[in-house]
């Protein structure tokens, strides 16, 4: 697939590379950033506002305000979540950062969620090194990891794409006729060699935008919280959605999670610098003590000069799913810049806190076991 250079930085719903600028990414893909009144307006329905939200991690949008307007006329849980996640592989640390917010936003603006697994899009993606069955074995474990993250079970609904039922197929045919290969190859950089099931995908990712709907019988609009990477697949949705009659989908990008090792997004292609949800505490443990932080060479030097948090992975880690407490972010923050705060202790101190993370996801990924089949929609 071609990419969608700026600068250095790659950003694809199958690639992200590069030295990541949020502020371009917002003027490239045509979004708009978060902003002080939107949060006062989240506040002021839902009483708090999440620590993502607090700290720009979530960092742009399409038409929640729009969304924001309607619910205002309508009542706050006139709408629903909509998220995904393509199984590839076990779930890693990263995909759990779009999935926490949507937990929060499902339990606050009581919603129901629709979330998708794509095992399709995972076998077309890579057809020669993977299988369908692979990917379809995945789907089944994914599904744990994202029950265990504390969805209602009630108001969560899994939609596999290989087990998609008649009526989820007729919405993508339905989106699929609207969308045009010229609008495919601008928003995609799909090329000649592209197979073309990747190109049917672009509509079945875009049917839960719609299915909701078709299921409730009435038009509702959809929000979806996710990474950046997936927006070219909402401005496709985007585009056709009035013409067929329905709400356009509105999202929220949240800032991409990096890797322990040196530069990009934690991705399952590197997995010394990736926590998995199945690692052991002991192998996950080992890769955060060997992360890169933002400090110097040696002690000397640190004490003197201070750390770097800004290109600290460690750090971000911390500012994105380890510590809730601003205050405690905000000292460690100054600790590490003062030359107070070493690496070896905030590292070791992550670990402890990524190893009791793991060890109580995995315990309630064996709870959710059962909760699988009843949460998977079957027309
Ligand atoms: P996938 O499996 O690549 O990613 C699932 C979700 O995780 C986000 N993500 C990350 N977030 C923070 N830090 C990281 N290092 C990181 N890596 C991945 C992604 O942005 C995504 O939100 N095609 C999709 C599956 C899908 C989907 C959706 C995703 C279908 N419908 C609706 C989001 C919303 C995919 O392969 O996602």
């Amino acid at each position: 697939m071609s990419e969608q250079p700026v600068d250095d930085m790659v950003v694809t719903p199958w690639d992200v590379s590069g030295e990541l600028d949020y502020a371009k990414l917002i003027e490239k893909f045509g979004t708009k950033p978060m902003t002080g009144s939107l949060l006062n307006r989240i506040e002021s329905l839902v009483g708090d506002l999440h620590p993502m939200l607090r700290r720009g991690i979530v960092f742009s949008h399409r038409d929640f305000d729009w969304l924001l307007n309607h619910i205002e006329k309508h009542g706050k849980s006139d709408f629903v979540l909509y998220t995904g996640r393509g199984p590839s592989g076990n779930t890693h640390i990263g995909h759990l950062v779009p999935w926490q917010f949507t937990k929060w936003l499902q339990d606050k603006f009581d919603v129901h969620l629709y979330f998708q697994i794509t095992d399709d899009e995972k076998f077309l993606l890579d057809p020669i090194n993977r299988t369908y069955a692979q990917m379809q074995a995945y789907a089944m474990e994914n599904a744990k990891d994202i029950l265990a993250v504390g969805f209602d079970p009630e108001k969560t609904h899994l939609i596999i794409d290989s087990k998609a039922g008649p009526k989820f197929r007729e919405v993508a045919t339905t989106v699929s006729s609207r969308i045009n290969f010229t609008t495919a190859k601008a928003i995609f950089g799909f090329t000649e060699s592209t197979n073309i099931g990747m190109i049917y995908h672009a509509a079945i990712q875009s049917a839960p935008c719609f299915y909701p709907s078709v299921l409730l019988g009435r038009n509702i609009p959809v929000l979806i919280p996710a990474g950046i990477d997936q927006d070219p697949y909402w401005r496709a949705t985007r585009d056709v959605a009035e013409k067929l009659g329905w709400y356009k989908p509105t999202a929220l990008h949240s800032e991409f999670i990096p890797g322990l090792g040196k530069g990009g997004k934690m991705s399952a292609s590197q997995p010394n610098s990736t926590i998995f949800t199945t690692d052991t505490p002991k192998q996950a443990g080992k890769k955060v003590k060997r992360a890169v932080t933002g400090g110097r060479q040696t002690i000397a030097e640190q004490k003197e000069l201070g750390g770097i948090p800004e290109q600290c992975n460690v750090f971000s880690w911390y500012r994105t799913i380890f510590e809730d407490d601003d205050s405690a972010l905000q000292k460690r923050y100054e600790d590490c810049r003062s030359g107070t705060l070493m690496c070896g202790p905030c590292k070791q101190e992550l670990a402890d806190r990524v190893v009791i993370f793991l060890e109580m996801h995995q315990s309630r990924r064996e709870d959710v076991e059962d909760l699988v089949e009843q949460t998977i929609i079957r027309e």
